[in-house]
C-alpha cells in the first residue's frame, strides 16, 4: 500500500491547479474518488490505490519524475521568473507543478539540464562530497596560454581568492568555417571541453578568465552518468531512461565513481 496524502495536495502537485483553486473545484463537486465525489478537500487520499478524477478525466499519478532539457539561451535555471522563460515551462511531457533543475546554467548557457522533483537525488548530486562529473564545451576567444592544461590540473585562483578543484582542459581541432563566436574568416577562437566536478557560480567562465581568455559560447555536454544527446534540439526534452536513472542513483549514492 502507497501513502496517504491530502487530496488538495495530491491535486496540486499533479498540476491541477493551486491549492485554492482545487479546493474551489472540490467544492463545486468535480472530483470524485473511488467514483464518489468528495466534498472535502482535506480528505487523505492514497494515489497508488485510489481512482481520482476531475471532471470524470482520470488523475494518474506520478510520483517522481526525471527530465533531461537541452536548455537554449535566453531561458533561466529557476521555477519562476518576471521577465524571461524558465527551463521548467519548456518541459512538454511534465505532470507535475513541483518540477525544479538540478543546479543551474546561466542564461547564456545552453546544453544538458536535470530537471525532477526528486530533492533528495538533486541534494545528493550537487553535494561537493560525491564529485560528479559535468563536461562542457566552450569556445574561447583569444589564445590560450601555452600551460592551460596543467594550470586547470593543478587548481586556478579564481578573481575573488577561491581556489578550483583540478579540472580536465582538452584543446579541440579548430573548425575550419567561421564559428559561432567568430566574425572574421580564420577561426579566432579556441574551441575546448572542460570537466569540473564543482559548480560554483559562474565557474568555467571564470576560470578561463583566470587564464585571460573569454568564453564566447558555453554548453553542457554531460553531468555524471548523463550525455546530452545529438539530436535533441535546444528547448527540446525527454524522459530520463531506466538506465540513466540507476546509474544516476548509484553514482549520487556514492557506489559508482
Ligand atoms: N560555468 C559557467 O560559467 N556557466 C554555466 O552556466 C555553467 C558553468
Amino acid at each position: 500500500m502507497g501513502s496517504m496524502i491530502r487530496l488538495d495536495k495530491f491535486l496540486a502537485e499533479m498540476g491541477e491547479g493551486s491549492r485554492s483553486q482545487v479546493k474551489e473545484m472540490v467544492r463545486k463537486g468535480r472530483v470524485q474518488v473511488n467514483s464518489q465525489t468528495v466534498k472535502e478537500s482535506n480528505e487523505k487520499v492514497d494515489p497508488a490505490q485510489d481512482l481520482i478524477q476531475v471532471d470524470e478525466r482520470i488523475i494518474s499519478y506520478a510520483a517522481k519524475e526525471y527530465y533531461l532539457l537541452n536548455k537554449p539561451q535566453g531561458v533561466v535555471s529557476a521555477t519562476e521568473d518576471r521577465i524571461h522563460p524558465t527551463v521548467v515551462s519548456l518541459l512538454t511531457q511534465a505532470r507535475r507543478s513541483d518540477l525544479f533543475p538540478v543546479g543551474r546554467l546561466d542564461i547564456d548557457t545552453e546544453g544538458l539540464l536535470l530537471i525532477t522533483n526528486d530533492g533528495d537525488l538533486a541534494h545528493r548530486l550537487l553535494s561537493p562530497k560525491k564529485h560528479v562529473d559535468k563536461t562542457y564545451y566552450a569556445e574561447i576567444s583569444g589564445s590560450l596560454p601555452g600551460d592551460s592544461q596543467e594550470q586547470m590540473e593543478r587548481g586556478l585562483l579564481l578573481e575573488d581568492g577561491t581556489k578550483t578543484r583540478p579540472a580536465r582542459l582538452t584543446i579541440l581541432e579548430p573548425l575550419e568555417e567561421k564559428g559561432r563566436s567568430g566574425d572574421g574568416f580564420a577561426p579566432s577562437f579556441t574551441r575546448v571541453t572542460l570537466t569540473i566536478q564543482e559548480g560554483k557560480f559562474h565557474q568555467v567562465k571564470r576560470m578561463f578568465e583566470a587564464l585571460g581568455c573569454r568564453v564566447t559560447y558555453l554548453k553542457r555536454i554531460s553531468m555524471g552518468p548523463l550525455i546530452l544527446d545529438d539530436d535533441l534540439a535546444p528547448g527540446q526534452s525527454r524522459p530520463l531512461t531506466e538506465e540513466e536513472l540507476e546509474k544516476l542513483m548509484d553514482v549520487s549514492a556514492g557506489e559508482v565513481r
